[in-house]
């Protein structure tokens, strides 16, 4: 570690991903005169948006509407949502999606030439966009692309920012942060800050995550004290690769794949998510129904299936099957062409042919820090936007493709505002700070840098699969009291092992290392808060299930769980906030027949098959 350098801007972005470039953007323009500065510990097309695959939802078909999307978002998560953000979410959203096709997302289209949309789980009606099945990738390339043009936005890849920087008053004002190239600490100062660093599946063994979500930003929060809110929502996607945890996307259900079990039936069929349609059936597939279901169901049945000994044994583990078969390779090739690829390089089959195993893989943390409807956390010039947040829209349940909505609409409303504190709070005493990120660096040498010692050392890959194994066995689909009391005290011993790891890399240049050793400090901080969110909250809801207290519980529960870090150590403090419902009142969540499902025949505006012209695959 080298002496702290210091750089001084208007406003700091931690975070390279979408919701990272899409405030520095809105920030851009929100004061073309402000210098952003945007720290990535990736380069910002490495970040993890890149990865996304079926699309992100918007209404913008004639026979859609936003009442429709808002029901949808807040029943999925089962009533957990707060009500005022996902109106003001789904509002935004067609604006957002338009514009991020002026500024180059080449938007999958019909033969008319509008823009095409398919169904999604949980989604009453087809209203999620897509660019073939690589949304992600050219969503971010857009963004990227854009935050070029701008000469204001200044960007620190590959630094890893270990520290948020507070000011005497309390008020956040950068952060410490690592260059990986050279070991270098550097104070990269703001009037504000946007922490969008992305999620933290990482704390599980078996996800879609890349290596990189180790909920960084979360644990920087956590630590300057902002509540981690309802960190007990942990969503399984049903469809991942075994033993990869590769994500086979939901679209490949929404342009009709089927699941069935060990014996080829439609499993889903029993477990109240409607009738299964042939699926020569024009109505197939269905929405909001059977495959079309939302996740945190559909996970549930696979568990239910395998208990009854009705799922697939492959050399990784249990699988249900995802039958495409009856789409064709033209349809595949052309909807869905990046499934057939990943499914014959990671498991060396054709999903023409054949069909895939598939089982479900933690995907998303539903929960993360915790905002207001302006994105603003209780920290002063300190807000957060993206699934590192929780603002809350996603609730117990999050609908699938509402999460890249969800970064371009909060990461540009986390940009507008964090840009207007700073321009109404532009004082900028530094002197404390350089400081403060001088002591992060000391801290960080003292601590990995230091020679083995007789008492003893402990590896961060034991750790980290001890810490694996607590979670997916204490905190998986299902847990009860004794399951999340054994994961919080492994939880707890582990934090008192991490204390004796040892470095033996002692190197400066990209030392992988060490940056291994802060991402476990990351990934424990963040277990911390799942795990006893999950144990305090003694009902089932969404995608927290437990086995000891089976039903929903709103007199006691339709509450967001705020997680406060102990000083010192400990367990955290676990407070309540009350859901705010504006509308639309708790009621139960229905899927399949009874649940306004729109059939194709009520549905005017579609306009053909999605065209050749101007398809980007
Ligand atoms: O299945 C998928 O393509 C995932 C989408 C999402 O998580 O929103």
């Amino acid at each position: 570690m080298s002496h702290a350098t210091t750089h001084q801007h208007d406003v700091v972005i931690i975070g390279g991903g979408g919701a990272g470039l899409r405030a520095a953007i809105a920030i851009a323009e929100e004061n073309p005169s402000f210098s952003v500065a945007c720290v990535s510990k990736v380069y910002p097309m490495r970040s993890h948006t890149v990865t996304a695959e079926g699309g992100a939802a918007a209404v913008i078909k004639p026979n859609d509407s936003l009442e429709d999307h808002i029901y949808d978002t807040i029943s999925g998560a089962d009533w957990l949502a707060d009500q005022d953000a996902v109106e003001y979410f789904v509002n935004r959203a067609p604006s957002e999606m338009i514009q991020l096709e002026h500024w180059g997302c080449p938007w999958s289209r019909m033969a008319d030439g509008s823009v095409a949309v398919r169904p999604f789980g949980g989604m009453k009606i087809e209203r999620t966009w897509f660019a073939a099945d690589k949304t992600g990738f050219h969503m971010l390339h857009s963004l990227f692309q854009t935050t070029l043009k701008y000469g204001n936005i200044v960007r620190y890849d590959e630094h890893f920012a270990s520290k948020l920087l507070l000011d005497d008053e309390g008020r956040c004002r950068g952060c410490a942060a690592i260059e990986l190239r050279t070991g270098t600490v550097r104070a990269i100062l703001g009037k504000s800050v946007i922490i969008c660093t992305g999620g933290a599946g990482k704390a599980f063994p078996f996800t879609t995550n890349g290596a990189i979500k180790t909920g960084d930003g979360m644990a920087m929060a956590y630590h300057a004290g902002v509540a981690l809110k309802d960190m007990e929502f942990i969503q399984y996607h049903p469809t991942g690769l075994p033993g990869t945890g590769i994500l086979i996307t939901e679209a490949s259900r929404g342009e009709g794949g089927i699941l069935v079990n060990k014996d080829g039936y439609r499993y889903l069929q029993d477990y109240d998510l409607g009738e299964a349609l042939d699926v020569s059936d024009p109505r197939h597939p269905q929405k909001r129904a059977m495959e079309l279901g939302p996740r945190d169901k559909l996970s549930q049945c696979f568990i239910k299936e395998k208990n009854a000994g009705r799922t697939i044994k492959t050399k990784d583990g249990d699988a249900v099957h995802l039958d495409l078969r009856h789409l064709g390779a033209a349809k595949i090739d052309k909807r869905i062409p990046f499934v057939r690829e990943l499914a014959r390089s990671y498991a060396g089959i054709d999903p023409v042919h054949q069909p895939i195993p598939v089982r479900p893989v933690v995907h998303y943390v539903m929960g993360g820090i915790d905002v207001d409807s302006n994105s603003a956390t209780n920290i002063p010039g300190l807000y957060a936007a993206g699934e590192c947040a929780c603002v809350s829209i996603n609730g117990a349940n999050r609908l699938g493709s509402n999460s890249l909505t969800e970064l371009l609409v909060f990461g540009a409303q986390a940009g507008t505002h964090a840009a207007r504190f700073a321009m109404d709070k532009p004082d900028y005493d530094v002197s404390g700070l350089e400081a403060q990120a001088a002591d992060e660096g000391e801290r960080i040498r003292r601590t990995w840098f230091r020679t083995r010692t007789r008492s003893g050392s402990e590896r961060i890959a034991v750790l980290r699969n001890e810490l694996h194994d607590a979670m997916e066995d204490g905190a998986g689909i299902y847990r009860d009291a004794d399951s999340l009391d054994a994961a919080c005290e492994k939880i707890a011993e582990l934090r008192d092992r991490y204390r004796k790891v040892v470095l033996d890399d002692h190197t400066n240049s990209f030392n992988t290392e060490l940056t291994a050793a802060l991402e476990l400090s990351s990934l424990l901080d963040v277990a911390e808060a799942m795990a006893h969110s999950a144990r305090e909250r003694t009902e089932s809801r969404g995608s927290h299930q437990r086995l000891d207290h089976p039903d929903r519980n709103d007199d006691d529960f339709l509450a967001h769980t705020l997680a406060f870090r102990a000083d010192g150590g400990g367990a955290p403090r676990i407070e309540y906030r009350p859901v705010t419902i504006t509308k639309w009142p708790p009621g139960e969540r229905t899927y399949g027949a009874d649940s306004g499902l729109k059939r194709p025949a009520d549905e005017p505006g579609e306009a053909g098959e999605p065209g050749e012209p101007g398809e980007p695959s």
